[in-house]
């Protein structure tokens, strides 16, 4: 499975050019695409990062990428980043790794956002294969998940013991929809239920997938 990640990883780096501004996703295929940029700029180029997560800004910081905030730039070159699940359409749902509300910030100010994923995360249809992640905030969140269960799923907060807390000290309720027919239609739903943050699909705003399998790295743009 490493082996995919790092193919689909190493080819969407083919993208990076010199002096561009780049987002930087989350996630263990993301990891490898970051650890390649920290190659780039060993080698010299100029480039600066917009981390999605924590996580991902301290990893960069090991590999001395340059960072900045998106307030100080006026687009974002490209975004590299991974998914949970691609459909034919490019849509996805991210936020397995619970940065999905960073993550859609950054993809939404992004020129071109490319997704790299093994193959085992293309579906024909989303909500079939994972459940959608929804940040909400921690107030009031048992009333929120109420509301979101009125649309057709079944919710369950993250986190065992204790509840899994984002890098914006809200919470995330993972979602089980079987298959959901019309993500445009849910995403407008899911967001206007007040405490609900962000949802995890990500509609329209994929330019490429760029998908590790095991014979060869399949583009698709
Ligand atoms: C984090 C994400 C990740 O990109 C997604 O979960 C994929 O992660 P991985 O590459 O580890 O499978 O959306 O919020």
């Amino acid at each position: 499975m490493s082996e995919m990640k790092i193919k689909a990883a190493r080819k969407a780096v083919e993208y990076v050019k010199d002096g561009m501004i780049l987002g930087l996703g989350t996630g263990s295929t993301t990891k490898f695409a970051v650890e390649e940029i920290g190659k780039l700029v060993s080698n010299g180029y100029d480039l600066v990062g917009i981390p999605t997560s924590i996580e991902t800004e301290k990893q960069a910081r090991s590999l001395n990428i340059p960072l900045t905030e998106l307030e100080c730039v006026d687009r974002i070159d490209l975004t590299i980043d991974g998914a949970d699940e691609v459909d034919p359409n490019f849509n996805l749902i991210k936020g397995l790794g619970g940065a999905l509300l960073r993550e859609k910030i950054v993809a939404y100010y992004s020129v071109n956002e490319i997704i790299i994923v093994d193959e085992s995360k293309i579906v024909n249809q989303l909500g079939t294969r994972v459940s959608l992640p929804v940040e909400v905030t921690q107030f009031s969140h048992k009333k929120t998940k109420e509301s979101i269960e009125k649309l057709g799923c079944v919710a369950q907060l993250r986190g065992s013991e204790s509840p899994f807390i984002t890098d914006n000290g809200n919470m995330i309720y993972d979602c089980k929809f079987e298959g959901i027919s019309d993500p445009y239609d849910l995403a407008l739903k899911l967001n206007s239920i007040p405490g609900v943050v962000e949802n995890g699909l990500f509609l329209d705003l994929a330019s490429h997938v760029v998908i590790g399998t095991k014979n060869e790295t399949k583009v698709l743009e």
